[in-house]
């Protein structure tokens, strides 16, 4: 049993562009267009493949998307699988307004899976060679199998893999509902919408931390509170890890290198605390870069350097 395998279930073409001035009806030029792999698990390959590791990243692909996105995984040299569907692989449009600065994410829904591909998919995660850690991040397709999460986190368990998951609203909610995982990366607004609470504090985001472990609902919960670093929970651990100060660029990226990190660190047989502090390091990393660039190897290693003391 070796490596890390992440799973994006709703890949995109992530296109980023630039334009003077957003207003309506008339023809906005924009600056020529750039391209980029996106979508929670392949960024998390990517921020691997940054940190000096290597992960397989499996997704479904289609139509000429699906193919472009192919391609720029092989020239960024991230290792990855993709599964042919029908659907064309979604894009989404990064646009930055010049005149203000200001950045305007437009996501488009991920492509359905057929009923075929969705078991197609199951069979290909299980034809691989047993991963050591399987990354399930991102969000979920419109029309996925109610019994498709169960499925593919119970043969991961029943093979003995690791599954970490980032994952929001309806796919939080199941995978707390499954429970069993090994390590849940909520943000605190994540965690509130899925436990039906408004968290206010860290006495009470402690408690319920510590009830969802107790209930079996995930063996480790890495909750991230952005600028002041995360909380970590287990039967075993409970420590909150401060994010080092930075000079913010950008937060895109933030979460998916933050994950790559820590994954990367526990693949080498690192304990759970000194990894989610790499995994802090390297979400603080990400906020230094500009765009939707992720985390860079040296500052995330100069950071996890300086938080060591
Ligand atoms: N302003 C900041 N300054 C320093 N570090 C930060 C800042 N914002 C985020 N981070 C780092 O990034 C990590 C993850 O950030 P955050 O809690 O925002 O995750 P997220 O909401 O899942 O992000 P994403 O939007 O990428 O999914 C934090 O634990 C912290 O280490
Ligand atoms: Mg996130």
């Amino acid at each position: 049993m070796s490596g890390i395998v992440t799973l994006t279930l709703s890949p995109s073409l992530d296109v980023a562009t630039e334009v003077a001035r957003l207003y309506p009806d008339d023809k906005l030029r924009c600056q020529r267009p750039r391209y980029a792999p996106g979508g929670g698990g392949i960024n998390v390959a990517r921020a691997i493949h940054i940190l000096g590791g290597r992960a397989l990243a499996l997704y479904p692909a289609g139509g000429s998307t699906g193919e472009h996105l192919g391609q720029l995984l092989d020239a960024c040299g991230v290792n990855h699988q993709a599964l042919p569907i029908q659907e064309w692989t979604r894009e989404s449009l990064n646009l930055t307004e010049l005149a203000s600065a200001q950045q305007y994410r437009l996501i488009m829904p991920g492509a359905r899976l057929s009923e075929v591909e969705q078991e197609q998919l199951l069979a290909a995660v299980q034809a691989l060679p047993t991963p050591e850690y399987l990354v399930v991040s991102g969000s979920l397709p419109e029309g996925l199998a109610s019994d498709f999460m169960p499925r593919l986190l119970g043969a991961a368990k029943a093979r003995g893999v690791r599954c970490i998951v980032d994952c929001s609203g309806d796919g939080l909610l199941q995978v707390l509902d499954i429970g069993g995982v090994f390590l849940l990366k909520p943000n605190i607004d994540e965690l509130s919408a899925a436990v039906g609470e408004d968290i206010l504090d860290s006495t009470q985001l402690l408690g319920i931390a510590r009830e969802l472990i107790a209930a079996g609902k995930c063996q480790a919960l890495l909750v991230s509170l952005g600028p002041q670093g995360a909380l970590l929970v287990s039967a075993e651990h409970s420590a909150t890890i401060a994010a080092p100060t930075v000079r913010k660029r950008s937060t895109v990226g933030a979460g998916d290198s933050m994950v790559a990190a820590l994954t990367l660190k526990l693949v080498s047989g690192a304990d759970l605390l000194e990894a989610a502090r790499y995994g802090v390091a390297a979400g603080s990393a990400a906020i230094m870069t500009a765009g939707t660039e992720l985390c860079r190897r040296e500052d995330a290693e100069r950071l996890f350097a300086w938080m060591q003391g």
